[in-house]
């Protein structure tokens, strides 16, 4: 018998000393982004050489090698997924893994009004599309460069394409966006969409504004959405830090991402992999293995590296400590995959 079917008579291979079995793998394909929104960027963002990133076929071997151990979700995600070279056939080489139940995407949908189609066809089964205003000049001033119009029609080309139900992702920051709470949720629920709102993380040091003014919790978002909206508890969960509720009379569900006020990490079930190659346990601890440095000194060995991830789960935190007034993790989202 050789090694794999030993791994995969164990199942799950992934669980985690604290007992957790990670099924979900968010896999970040590049850290450029068209964007740069100021809570995620610093403004003179320097990225990452080309070669230190991985390429298409490590890309495909490490999904492959998670999909092995037991991995049934890879979500791609960046900065912006949709810049990548060859990320269509990259989607149809992971649809294609046999034993994976889903792969789906985020994506801030400024290429989706060209790519939505192709996307669809690839194999890429749902789709979450960050906005964090719905006004021209604000969404201009939050992602410095952005155009709504582009956004708009990346929307329209999606739900043209459809994919089973699109997820809005909005990061609310007090003093910016906090008072279109309401206005995106009825977006959402007008178009058939669920929607999650997202608190803002320290990840990374940036100087558009101080991380701990914007704070905002779900529980004051919660608040807010209650004066329009009856909210009921839903028993869906994704594992990891969301709590989602339905929107009573609608077919839309309103996500709560809580990372900041409240902790999750005892379901956790999720990793991640950031575009250089690092194999990251935990979005808020530094915990991680490098992986692209034992694929390129052991090219196409698939064992070492189903071994590699193994023994690197022994090392997953047993949670996360965020603190808005705390920089010491240095690392931006557009390096971790959103
Ligand atoms: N805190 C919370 N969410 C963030 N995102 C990017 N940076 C941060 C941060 N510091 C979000 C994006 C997008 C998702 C991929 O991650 O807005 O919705
Ligand atoms: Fe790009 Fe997403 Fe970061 Fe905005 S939040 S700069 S869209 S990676």
């Amino acid at each position: 018998m050789d090694s794999k079917s030993d791994v995969l008579i164990n199942e799950p291979s992934l669980v985690d000393p604290f007992g957790r079995a990670v099924n979900y793998l968010r896999l970040s394909v590049t850290d450029r982004c068209n964007l740069r929104c100021t809570y995620c960027m610093a403004e003179d963002m320097t990225f990452l050489p080309r070669q230190q990133i991985l390429s298409l076929e490590e890309l495909r071997d490490v999904a492959t090698a998670f999909v092995d151990l037991g991995v049934k979700k890879i979500r791609l995600t960046g900065g912006e997924p949709l810049i990548r070279r060859d990320i269509i056939k990259l989607v149809s080489a992971i649809a294609s893994l046999p034993s994976l139940d889903e792969v789906t995407m985020t994506t801030n949908g400024m290429l989706l009004s060209k790519m939505s189609q192709p996307l669809k066809d690839a194999g890429l089964g749902r789709i979450n599309i960050s906005i964090d205003s719905l006004k021209t000049d604000r969404f201009k001033d939050l992602t410095r460069v952005g155009d709504l119009d582009l956004w708009h029609n990346g929307i329209k080309a999606a739900k043209k394409a459809a994919f089973d139900k699109i997820k809005l992702n909005t990061v609310i920051l007090a003093g910016f966006n906090d008072d279109e709470v309401l206005d995106l949720a009825r977006y959402a629920v007008d178009n058939d969409m669920d929607i999650s709102f997202i608190e803002e993380m320290p990840l990374g040091a940036i100087s558009s504004h101080e991380r701990s003014k914007t704070q905002v919790t779900s529980e004051q978002v919660r608040e807010q959405l209650e004066r329009e909206f009856s909210l009921i508890d839903s028993v869906e969960t994704t594992g990891g830090p969301s709590r989602y509720m339905q929107v009573v009379g609608s077919t839309s569900k309103i996500g709560f991402i809580s990372p900041m006020s409240n902790n999750f990490c005892s379901s956790c079930n999720r990793v991640r992999m950031t575009a250089e190659g690092r194999f990251l346990l935990c979005l808020g601890n530094e915990h991680s293995m490098d992986l692209r440095q034992v694929m390129r000194s052991h090219p196409g060995d698939s064992e070492l590296l189903r071994a590699k991830i193994v023994e690197a789960l022994k090392n997953k935190p047993e949670r996360h400590h965020f603190d808005a007034n705390r920089t010491d993790i240095v690392r931006f989202m557009n390096m971790t995959g959103g």
